[in-house]
């Protein structure tokens, strides 16, 4: 249902996202996953044809047959919300102030021809109840700022999934959220994924949250696919030097018996890219070659680009 071909993204002609390709079929979760400026929320921005002034993608995305890149802003505009919809990280960015929240879950319905303005105001109430939000009825006409950061999230999963899109894509939807919530928001979205049908784009930094979420796990660095294949071995047999990092950061059992060993080094600005492998300043196995050319795609068990590491056969 969505086909990425070599989707880059560039600033004033520098790369920010190089050469994305990738499948994703109905019903089917992909998790997307690195480390914080790794260029998770820029792929899902320009996916949705939300990308910030000066940037400009080029390559092909087509969503259901509909190639939309090059495709006119009102064109793009019936599109989203209704094919494609975003649950953003931080939802008080995302929803309007000024508006009660049962009126912007309903809005979606009645723009996109679905729904009378009535009907939609009911369909809104039934939505809000649908994920968990206690006494619907007379929170659909609270404010965003009278509800708590796990009720935003909600009515936000709600404005999502109100016309049924059939892709939609998290961002970080519970990275803001405690652990016992996040919990909560993780069921939640499994199960509306269950009765919609829908296919899902999860971002996360969380490994964990990815395993748990997502069939095929795609680990961006630097704008960059560094590794992609089945969620298990991604996260079971990683091959790439950067996920292996990723995978000795995170805690297990409990924090003091045993270190953390945090990838040394920083992410690189997405705007000042080094030519080759974004990773090679940080890495293990960088040389000065890696630095300089970009690296090249293997394929087995998991698909990787690397100078040096392979993936174990397929
Ligand atoms: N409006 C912007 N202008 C310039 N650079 C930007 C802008 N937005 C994002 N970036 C670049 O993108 C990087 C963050 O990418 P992002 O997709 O938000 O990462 P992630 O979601 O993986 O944390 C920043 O480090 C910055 O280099
Ligand atoms: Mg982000």
């Amino acid at each position: 249902m969505l086909t990425l071909r070599d989707l880059s993204v560039s600033l004033r002609g520098r790369p920010v996202l190089r050469n994305l390709s990738l499948d994703l079929a109905p019903g089917e979760t992909l998790g997307l996953v690195g480390e914080s400026g790794s260029g998770k929320s820029m792929t899902a921005l320009a996916l949705m044809g939300l990308l910030p002034p000066g940037f400009v993608a080029s390559g092909s995305i087509r969503l259901d047959g509909t190639e939309l890149l090059g495709l006119a802003d009102a064109d793009l505009c019936r599109l989203r919300g209704r094919a494609m919809a975003m649950i953003f990280q931080e939802p008080m960015t995302a929803l309007n102030p000024v508006l009660p929240v049962g009126a912007q879950i309903a809005e979606g319905l009645v723009l996109h021809g679905l729904m009378q303005p009535r009907a939609a105001r009911e369909e809104a109430v039934r939505l809000m109840a649908r994920v968990g939000l206690p006494d619907p009825a007379r929170r659909a006409r609270s404010y965003p700022h009278e509800l708590s950061g796990g009720q935003r999230q909600r009515a936000m999963i709600a404005m999502a999934i109100a016309c049924r899109p059939s892709l939609l894509i998290a961002d970080e939807p519970t990275s803001a959220l405690d652990v016992s919530l996040q919990v909560e928001i993780l069921a939640l979205l499994r199960e509306i994924r269950e009765e919609t049908g829908m296919a899902m784009i999860f971002i996360s930094h969380d490994l964990s949250v990815i395993s748990a979420m997502a069939d095929r796990a795609l680990v961006l660095y630097g704008g960059l696919a560094m590794e992609t294949g089945p969620t298990r071995h991604v996260i079971g047999r990683p091959a790439h030097p950067y996920t292996q990092g990723l995978i000795a950061a995170i805690p297990r059992g409990t924090a003091h018996t045993e270190r953390l060993r945090p990838i040394p080094g920083q992410v690189p600005d997405l705007v000042r890219l080094p030519p080759g492998c974004p990773f090679a300043g940080r890495c293990a196995l960088g040389d000065a070659h890696c630095a300089e050319a970009p690296p090249p795609l293997r394929t087995g068990l998991t698909a990787l680009r690397c100078h040096h590491a392979e993936p174990a056969p397929a």
